[in-house]
């Protein structure tokens, strides 16, 4: 019989419950196998932190936000320990033998499969489940959490309407979605948002002012704006391509460090600071404007129906991966299908809104404002 790891790691998202539920049911049932699960994603891993999960331990939690087994953003090559950034990578390979583990599976997003990629490259035997609330992963249609957070981020900006109409003001919320605008625009969209800014689609104040200063003369003094976290304006998306060329053109390894140094600084500072934009449109327009930043109530809570069956449908396609000796892949998500991804193709990138993606054609088409 087979030993298997089981690990969360990166943030907590909807369905993560469900897809180890799935995965482990099928591996203990189905299969009849042993399920390991580490606590802490990579942490508890570099420190043989786990427990045997069996039947009783996967019951009762399919409906159950966050995780079970606890998450952390580690990464396993530069782990801090006693103050120093530690490659645990060997460790975490002693550990593996050391539990006799047949494979390792990892749910996570982006960086987790940075992480796999790592230990699959060291020789452990990883299997990849696509977590994130972003939508952002390559290669897969979706990703289990998503869904749930569409739907809080939606019921937030249809509440947002009351009172920007009531109290006839500009509304700006602010939406997660790291890098990436899938969740503003899918939330924008289906809340009927009037303006939606996106990493991907740079914005000038003038152009926002303009479309509140429209809907004001047709008698709509009231804006809802739905800002991703990741948008920014067409100076500072110039700003961060210059630095990013800087990155690609760097003629050695240390100018190429410092320039990547570079970019990292300018995505942190430029993250959309929503309160100052809130001021630049309350100058522009003479409207008064509120923020509400969504934050963490996004990822929060039980999982909708969709994110329910798309961990239990990952997690039970994972385990009949491991079962036909597939490894180094993540399981993905396609219509009602799954397929298997090489890892390598899926680490280290971003899935980012494309411009002329439908979602983008269809908001532009119903009359709301990109911004740009
Ligand atoms: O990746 C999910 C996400 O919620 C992003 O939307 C957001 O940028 C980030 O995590 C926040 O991370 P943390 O939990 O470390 O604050």
């Amino acid at each position: 019989t087979k030993r298997i790891g089981i690990l969360t790691a990166g943030g907590d998202a909807p369905g993560l419950n469900a897809a180890i539920r799935g995965f482990g049911k099928a591996a203990i049932g189905e299969h009849g196998w042993k399920l390991i699960g580490f606590r802490d994603g990579m942490r508890g891993l570099a420190e043989n932190r786990y427990t045997e999960l069996d039947g009783a331990a996967l019951s009762g939690i399919l409906t159950t936000g966050g995780t079970m087994l606890g998450t952390s953003r580690d990464k396993v090559h530069r782990m801090m320990v006693d103050g120093e950034a530690r490659d645990m990578i060997p460790t975490i390979v002693e550990n593996v033998e050391k539990d006799k583990l047949d494979a390792l599976v990892c749910l996570g997003g982006g960086g987790t499969a940075k992480n796999a990629r790592r230990l699959m490259d060291a020789g452990i035997n990883v299997l990849h489940l696509p977590k994130t609330i972003d939508n952002d992963i390559v290669r897969t249609d979706t990703s289990f959490g998503f869904s749930t957070a569409l739907e809080i981020a939606t019921e937030a900006v249809d509440r947002l309407h009351s009172t920007a109409h009531s109290h006839h003001r500009i509304i700006l919320t602010e939406i997660m979605g790291h890098r990436a605008g899938w969740l503003a625009l899918g939330a924008g969209v289906a809340g009927g948002a009037d303006v939606i800014l996106l990493p991907e689609v740079p914005y000038s104040v003038e152009a926002i002012a303009e479309k509140i200063q429209r809907r004001r003369k047709q008698g709509s003094s009231f804006s809802v704006v739905a800002v991703a976290e990741g948008a920014r304006s067409v100076k500072d998306a110039e700003e961060l391509a210059h630095a990013q060329a800087l990155v690609k053109d760097a003629s050695s390894p240390e100018l190429k460090a410092m320039a990547k140094k570079g970019v990292k600084a300018l995505e942190a500072s430029h993250r959309a600071n929503t309160f100052t934009l809130a001021e630049q449109l309350e100058a522009a327009t003479g409207l008064e404007a509120r923020v509400t930043i969504l934050g963490y109530v996004q990822r929060g809570g039980t999982p909708n129906a969709a994110d329910r069956l798309l961990g239990t449908r990952l997690g039970v396609a994972g385990a009949n991966a491991i079962a036909d000796g597939k490894y180094g892949v993540m399981v993905a998500d396609r219509g009602h299908d799954t397929a298997l991804v090489p890892l390598k193709d899926v680490a280290g990138k971003v899935k980012y809104v494309p411009r002329d993606h439908e979602w983008i054609k269809a908001a532009r088409a119903v009359g709301t404002a990109l911004g740009d």
